[in-house]
């Protein structure tokens, strides 16, 4: 018998227990222990029926997703569930699952090859493969539809999203929820089907909630439909369809026959091992090498904040969120009045939406203290500076911070691209000073930079990532460059955006040519939704500490000298009707062209693929020499960034993965082109260019320096 699975009796039941910390993913030795113990249960005489559950926090989490990695490389064979699922389905003893924490894809595939299920209050089930790029592999869409019925099969086979045990139940996934000893319930749940004499139902072989032709019809062609919208470029959404389809249309054998060939086929595809490598690398972003182990978090009970402009406000939403007490600093009331009243509208939308109770959004808002004083500052455990962007307020704050925080409050900046360790070093305290860039909206933004100055100390670090958790947020440590590492990538990107229309593309075509790839937004959209204004600025800071003589983007400057903002001055890049929709400009098109020709740009035919490559190759060289130079740990963690922050496409994998799936030296090797091409703004990142010469990939180089 496998270490991983145990077997024990309560009487005249089998109890058969999975211990695979920390998730019980179905690494090989679960399911051989699993089969034997059946075997096991039904050649003993002395047993009636068997109770199969999960030791520690959770049932079965699924599949274990490293096998598949080793499946595709060729590593290993694939292996099926499907044997073990019939020989649970066909036990001549009845089975019961005994559901907490998690049921997750291969995880409810066991259990609704059970005869019954029962769960804690507090379980979830789900089939989560489509966030891999893949579809249930082992008859999930098969069984499904079968217990809770085809519309609600296809929803959560499209969605991947977990259903909560007691809306499982109501659906039929689940027999009986259990208050209480989990254990203690399914056994006494068991003891009566048996004692009732009732035959042990068989998933596979019901059809009473399979439907009718028609009405599945108008199932799969709405689910297809919203598919296109929601799931724009992904495989396996539309393949979790077919084969929930397959279900209704073929016997059960035949079903999974199929089910089987497009798993097979997510299973292979790009977009699967780019999704497994995000969900490793989300993981993997909080492991920060070298810490001390003796670091631990402050507790964070109070919170401050000072400015509640723009990033104030959402961030102090974000302390609310999370049922932190937090103070809001301003200078005015009126700025103070008009931080509050723009916090209120977000939530007021959130409660109109149905997405927040109105009680809810009270209790968070009686969590905010606006002030004009620094009076209770001394209590926060962390504070959170967001005042304009000048190095002069700033280090007038945190020396003020200096003289009021108490020892160990964490004292964070979140400035955009002011120098850490210049504010750090107006206080006595800089190992106490980090970074915390929070992205617009902060109050909906994912992304979170944890900025690293040279004295920051581990316990703050810690003590970020721990408030990163408490506010639902990726946290990515990241080190104290210009721009840190997403705005210092995404210069770089915009920046070709802006040459690529100068030489001949339409803006509407940069910006589909981007979305086709997977990008959320076009790049020339974004620069309107963000502010012309904002990026002319920024650039000009850059240009400070650029080398002479680059080529620079004309026509972004010239839009700012006609006012042309953006959205909120209804025309930029597009121009915009009254539902902020974008509509392409012959106006700018012909100042584009006028402004090309005054500068002697030859003009031509740019194809779709330069524009991806120009865009997401410059990224990629970037994101090489941020890695290289140290100011981000590992290749996935500026993936991660990308990702969360940047609109970039999840299937994609984020820039760096997506530089090893087309190769490492096919990018090079282009990189060199436009360096020939466009001159000094594409010198090669010196860590491309080894990585190309010696067959490596980003993905090995994180390798190499976590082992
Ligand atoms: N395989 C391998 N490792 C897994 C795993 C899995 N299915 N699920 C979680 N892990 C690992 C994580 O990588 C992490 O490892 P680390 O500590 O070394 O970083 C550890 O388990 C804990 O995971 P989390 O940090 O995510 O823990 P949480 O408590 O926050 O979440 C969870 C637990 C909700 C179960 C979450 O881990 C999760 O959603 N896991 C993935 C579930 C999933 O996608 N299952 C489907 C797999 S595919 C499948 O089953 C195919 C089948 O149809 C044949
Ligand atoms: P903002 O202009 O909207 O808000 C700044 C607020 O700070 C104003 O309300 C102002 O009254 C207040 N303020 C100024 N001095 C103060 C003081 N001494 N005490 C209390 N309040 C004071 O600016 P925004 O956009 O919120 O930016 C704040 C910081 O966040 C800047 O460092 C910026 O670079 C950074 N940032 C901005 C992002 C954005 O998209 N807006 C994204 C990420 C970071």
């Amino acid at each position: 018998m496998s270490d991983l699975v145990t077997y024990t009796s309560d009487g005249e039941l089998a109890v058969i227990t999975i211990n695979n910390p920390p998730v019980n993913a179905l690494s090989p030795a679960v399911p051989e222990g699993i089969a034997a113990s059946i075997e096991r249960a039904n050649a003993d005489p002395s047993i009636n029926g068997i109770v199969l559950i999960g030791g520690g926090r959770t049932f079965i989490a699924g599949a274990d997703i490293k096998e598949f990695g080793k499946v595709v490389a060729g590593e290993k064979e694939e292996g099926s569930l499907l044997p073990l699922l019939l020989a649970l389905e066909d036990s001549a003893k009845p089975v019961v699952a005994a559901l907490h924490g998690s049921a997750f894809g291969g995880g409810l595939e066991i259990a609704m090859a059970c005869h019954y299920r029962v769960a804690d209050k507090g379980a979830q089930v789900g089939q989560p493969e489509v966030k891999l790029g893949i579809i249930p592999g082992a008859a999930g869409t098969q069984r499904l539809p079968r217990l809770a019925g085809v519309e609600k099969a296809v929803e959560m086979c499209v969605s991947g999203a977990p259903v909560k045990a007691a809306e499982a139940l109501a659906a039929g996934i689940v027999d009986q929820l259990i208050t209480g000893d989990l254990l203690a319930g399914a056994l006494a749940f068991l003891r009566e089907k048996i004692a009732a004499g009732a035959t042990p139902p068989k998933t596979r072989e019901r059809h009473d909630k399979l439907g009718d032709e028609a009405t599945n019809a108008a199932i799969f062609a709405a689910a297809r439909e919203k598919a296109k919208k929601t799931a724009r470029g992904l495989h396996a959404p539309f393949a979790a369809i077919d084969a929930v389809e397959a279900a209704t249309k073929l016997p059960f054998d035949e079903g999974c026959q199929r089910e089987r060939e497009l798993f097979r086929q997510c299973l292979f595809s790009d977009q699967a091992k780019a999704l497994m490598h995000v969900f490793f690398a989300e993981r993997e972003v909080a492991k920060i090498p070298g810490l001390s182990p003796e670091a631990k978090p402050v507790a964070i009970q109070q919170a401050a904040i000072i400015g509640a402009g723009t990033m104030g406000g959402g961030i102090a939403m974000n302390f609310a969120n999370a049922g932190v007490p937090v103070l809001l600093k301003e200078t005015t009331q009126e700025a103070l009045d008009r931080g509050l009243a723009t916090i209120t509208k977000n939530y007021a939308n959130t409660v109109k939406k149905g997405r927040l109770g109105e009680e809810a959004m009270q209790q968070r808002l009686a969590l905010i203290t606006p002030t004009l004083s620094y009076d209770g500052f001394e209590n926060a455990d962390v504070i959170i500076e967001a005042v304009f962007e000048n190095m002069a307020l700033k280090k007038d704050i945190f020396t003020e911070l200096d003289n009021r925080a108490k020892a160990g409050a964490l004292l964070a900046s979140n400035t955009s691209s002011l120098n850490l360790d210049e504010i750090a070093a107006t206080t006595s305290r800089p190992a106490s000073v980090i970074g915390l860039h929070f992205f617009s909206p902060a109050n909906v933004m994912r992304l979170l930079e944890i900025v690293r100055g040279k004295a920051t100390s581990d316990e703050t670090i810690v003590s970020a990532f721990a408030l990163a958790k408490l506010m639902k947020k990726v946290g990515v440590l990241v080190g104290n460059c210009h721009g840190f590492v997403g705005n210092r990538m995404f210069f770089q990107y915009m920046r070709e955006a802006y040459f690529l229309v100068e030489e001949g593309a339409a803006v509407e075509a940069v910006d589909k040519a981007l979305t086709n790839f997977g990008m959320a937004m076009g790049l020339l959209a974004v620069d309107d939704m963000a502010g012309i204004d904002v990026g002319v600025k920024v650039r000009q800071e850059n240009a400070k500490n650029e080398p002479a003589g680059r080529r620079q983007p004309l026509v972004a400057d010239k839009l700012y000298a006609l006012g042309r903002y953006g959205q909120k001055t209804g025309a930029g890049w597009y121009k915009y009707d009254e539902n902020r929709r974008a509509i392409p400009d012959a106006e700018v098109a012909a100042l584009i062209e006028q402004t090309a020709t005054e500068a002697g740009i030859q003009r031509r035919e740019i194809s779709a693929e330069e524009i991806v490559e120009r865009c997401v190759y410059a990224l990629i060289n970037e994101g090489a020499k941020i890695l290289e130079e140290g100011f981000a740990l590992r290749a996935g963690d500026i993936d991660i960034v990308y990702l969360n922050g940047y609109g970039f496409a999840a299937w994609r994998g984020g820039p760096m993965w997506y530089a090893d799936t087309v190769g490492v030296k096919n990018v090079y090797d282009r990189v060199c082109e436009f360096h020939a091409e466009h001159g000094a703004w594409w010198e090669p990142a010196p860590l491309l260019k080894r990585l190309a010469e010696t067959g490596g990939t980003f993905a090995a180089w994180d390798k190499a320096k976590t082992e």
